[in-house]
């Protein structure tokens, strides 16, 4: 007998792979015409709201993740904002930490909805403000992405992660790219690094800058964020030179980006600026033009201060004025 199979050609051992393929082909078709049978007899038969229903939930695949059929009761009402129904829902014993196939939980779905009366409830249930799906994605994060600072504020003061484990997709980087300013607040308040670096994407300022997000880059500066580090040697300078960001430009510059900083390709970020946009004549500009010795200082003292102590400048003994003048404003 071993010998019998020893001598078949390599491939049809394989025979019972192809063959399940084979069965599970057959076994989808199977299912698909069924459904179609089921539809035509529920449209023949008048009922055209179950047919569609039908056919909305088996054939929608298409919008995400949102019609995944194993999604509960408590995960519909989360993402639909529906606060009564969810409190029903738990009030009957539905666990708040219920995951579908890709672990979102109903807090996930509340978060991205901008639902925070639900998010609320569910964390007051025992939702895991930690929870994670299978794609390392936080209700934290989904919160920054939708650009709802309410759910942000909720996530952070029941203990959230601001920070996320290496390889998991950051907060701080979506808030940035998407211009969700009062996130990033958020997430800086309660002790995010401003500076993480993720070797592909860069730091946040980069990815703001990249995303020209004038008010995010602003307020990722504000919060002390490191204006030379971008992503490898590209500084992001380079990216808002590159994006032609006049704005950006001039309040790196402000922030005391260094202008000299060359990239991996050896090019300023001059070099990089579309030719004759509006961002190479602010950095040409900058160029002939002596700085200030009031800008000077301020570089100089907050770079005394450190990063750790910028929020205790309006702490500082000496006039509101100079205190604006030290915060930017
Ligand atoms: C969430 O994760 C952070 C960091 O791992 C931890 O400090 C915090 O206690 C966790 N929060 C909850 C409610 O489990």
């Amino acid at each position: 007998m071993t010998d019998f199979l020893e001598e078949r050609p390599f491939g049809s051992r394989y025979t019972n792979v192809y063959l399940s393929i084979f069965a599970l082909f057959c076994f989808k078709l199977f299912v698909k015409i069924s459904l179609n049978i089921l539809t035509h007899f529920y449209v023949v038969k008048g009922n055209r709201k179950e047919a569609a229903r039908i056919a909305a939930e088996f054939y929608d695949f298409g919008q995400g993740h949102s019609s995944w059929a194993d999604r509960s009761p408590l995960h519909e009402a989360a993402s639909q904002g529906r606060l009564l129904a969810l409190k029903t829902l738990l009030s009957q014993g539905f666990n708040a930490n219920l995951v579908t196939i890709d672990h979102v939980t109903p807090l996930h779905e509340a978060c991205l909805g901008d639902h925070v009366a639900c998010a609320r409830a569910l964390i007051e249930a025992g939702a895991n403000v930690n929870a994670t799906t299978i794609d390392g994605v936080t209700p934290l994060f989904n919160a920054c992405s939708a650009g709802s600072a309410a759910c942000t504020e909720v996530l952070l003061e029941h203990g959230a992660n601001p920070q996320p484990d290496p390889c998991q997709p950051s907060p701080m980087h979506e808030a940035s790219s998407k211009g969700r300013t009062a996130c990033v607040e958020a997430l800086i308040s309660w002790g995010a690094d401003v500076d993480y670096d993720i070797p592909h994407l860069g730091t946040p300022l980069y990815i703001a800058c990249a995303s020209r997000e004038l008010q995010c880059t602003r307020k990722l500066l504000d919060g002390g964020a490191n204006v030379q580090k971008g992503r490898f040697l590209d500084t992001p300078l380079h990216a808002a030179a590159q994006k032609d960001c006049p704005e950006i430009v001039k309040v790196l510059l402000e922030f005391g980006a260094n202008i000299n900083a060359r990239n991996l390709e050896l090019q300023r970020a001059v070099e990089t600026a579309p030719p004759s946009s509006l961002a190479e004549h602010v950095l040409l500009h900058y160029e002939v033009t002596p700085r200030g010795l009031s800008e000077l200082c301020r570089l100089c003292i907050r770079e005394y201060l450190g990063r750790s102590r910028l929020h205790l400048i309006p702490q500082l003994r000496l006039p509101p004025l100079l205190h604006r003048f030290l915060q930017h404003r």
